[in-house]
């Protein structure tokens, strides 16, 4: 799948986030490495930090079904209008670095630009047992 095709999935999972607090939906996909794909998105909570990130909930939800290593995750964002792309917070690249993260898309709303990141990139000197 090319990069827009998984934004676009992104913003499509972004659509079924439950963000009363934030008002700010994310979409992901995760793509693992026998080329399935599974989509998540930002699950908030009245007590804020038992909230999931959109990354977090795809990643998790490939994992319970057996994915051990996650070739590409893409995320988008699909409210804020000032936001250029929905870069992974500090807490969900330590989650990619479990599964061998190769390759994060980011997005934002409709007709954004696309970047592309190694989980290197955005992890660098990661903590790994
Ligand atoms: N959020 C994500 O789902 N992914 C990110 O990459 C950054 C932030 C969510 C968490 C919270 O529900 C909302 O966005 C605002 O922080």
């Amino acid at each position: 799948m090319t990069p827009e095709e998984l934004i676009d999935i992104a913003r499509g999972a972004a659509g079924n986030a439950y963000a009363p607090y934030s008002n700010f939906r994310v979409g992901a996909v995760v793509v693992g490495a026998n080329g399935e794909t599974f989509v998540g998105a930002n699950i908030e909570n009245a007590s804020y930090p038992v909230s999931s990130c959109a990354e977090a909930t795809a990643i998790n939800t490939a994992a319970a079904q057996g994915v051990r290593k996650i070739d590409v995750v893409a995320v988008a964002c699909i409210d804020a209008d000032d936001v250029d792309a929905a870069y992974p917070c500090g807490r969900c690249r330590q989650i990619m670095s479990e599964f061998d993260v190769d390759t994060i898309y980011v997005g934002a709303r409709a007709g954004s630009e696309i970047r592309e990141h190694t989980l290197d990139e955005l992890l660098p000197h990661r903590f790994k047992l």
